[in-house]
């Protein structure tokens, strides 16, 4: 279990005109879970095979707990990766494959079997154990690759690269569930790599948002959907992400218009609705009302900008027509140039 550390850290493929991963500075605590969010290309796998030892950066330190470990070949780095699709050993039964990463230790054998049966409660693998791996479905295959990633105790930290891209969805609930339950046990640094937002909010105590080779933001889930840092992030989390109007929080109130350059973020949670002969908010034009069972979102426009508010269930939602609009001010985010004014 140690803490990681990128210092100055950046990555260029070769014969790559333009950076993988931009220089940057990060640590990933101790102990915790991690995911690295950001939409496809953005530099979350090159990220992990830096920390791996895969890919050995163009510049820059990897810092595992006290050691600079950027010299250091996988094996030397005492990780353990998992990958998109599962690797299963088929000779092997799902004990075999569970034990493997400890035999090749040299680990004792009532060591393993203990270690085996107890990652497998945990991945609801123990009925299996016994059983060939041929012709497992895929999620059942990734939990074993989750296994053996980690099985060992001595592992600096696992690195999981959208390790449910193979599982059905109606699987992956599950998966992330036990996936959280077996890390509770091992308490080790564990950076799981997603480009969808949902997973990595439901999975991570901390969350790195990428974009373009860059890391945008580092936070809480509660902190990256309450502060983002620029409107990338308020765009990008959430569903749908934040309204962004032409505007700011004034005296404790949403004023919309403005020379451009400021711009005010209100989640879709944080619109209201009220009459359209009142005075209270602003005059809006509610187009299409879209039902979603659990909340209504309610298209609106406010003059040519395009609005959307998220009316939980047993609220009324408004009638297609007119109407005004109020915005939850102490909620409201404003931008200068992009980036979230303090
Ligand atoms: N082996 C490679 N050679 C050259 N360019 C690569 C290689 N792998 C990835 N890239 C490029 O590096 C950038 C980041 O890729 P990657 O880290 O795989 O992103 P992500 O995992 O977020 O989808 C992309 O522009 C991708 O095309
Ligand atoms: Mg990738």
């Amino acid at each position: 279990m140690a803490e990681i550390e990128l210092r100055d850290l950046a990555h260029r493929y070769a014969g790559a005109a333009d950076w993988a991963l931009r220089p940057l500075d990060l640590t990933l605590a101790d102990g915790e879970i991690h995911a690295l969010l950001g939409p496809s290309g953005c530099g979350k796998t090159t990220l992990l095979n830096l920390v791996s030892g895969l890919l050995s950066p163009t510049r820059g330190a990897v810092r595992l707990g006290d050691a600079d470990v950027t010299a250091l070949g996988p094996r030397e780095r005492g990780v353990a990766q998992v990958f998109q699709f599962p690797v299963v050993y088929e000779t092997m039964t799902v004990r075999g494959n569970l034990e493997f990463p400890l035999r090749n230790r040299g680990v004792p054998a009532a060591v393993r079997r203990r270690r085996a049966e107890d990652v497998a409660a945990r991945l609801d693998l123990d009925a299996l154990l016994d059983r060939s791996t041929r012709g497992l479905p895929a999620d059942v295959r990734q939990r074993i690759a989750l296994g053996r990633g980690l099985v060992r105790e001595d592992v600096a930290a696992v690195l999981l690269d959208e390790p449910l891209t193979a599982v059905d969805p109606a699987a992956r609930g599950a998966l992330r569930d036990s996936l959280r339950a077996a890390h509770r046990r091992i308490a080790s640094t564990l950076v799981y790599v997603t480009h969808d937002q949902g997973e990595a909010l439901a999975i991570a105590d901390r969350v790195v948002v990428m974009d373009h080779g860059r890391v945008v933001q580092q936070g809480t889930p509660r902190e990256l959907l309450t502060r983002p840092a620029d409107v990338f992030v308020a765009r990008f989390l959430g569903s749908p992400g934040m309204n962004l109007l032409p505007g700011g929080v004034e005296a404790g109130a949403v004023r919309l218009g403005g020379d451009g350059r400021r711009v005010v973020g209100v989640r879709p949670e944080d619109v209201r609705f009220a009459p359209a002969d009142g005075a209270e908010g602003v005059a809006a034009d509610v187009e299409e009302v879209v039902d979603e069972g659990h909340r209504r979102l309610v298209l609106a426009r406010i003059g040519d900008r395009r609005v959307v508010a998220a009316v939980p269930d047993p609220e009324p939602a408004p009638s297609p027509g007119a109407c005004r609009v109020t915005f939850d001010a102490a909620r409201a985010v404003e931008f200068v140039d992009g980036e979230a004014a303090s």
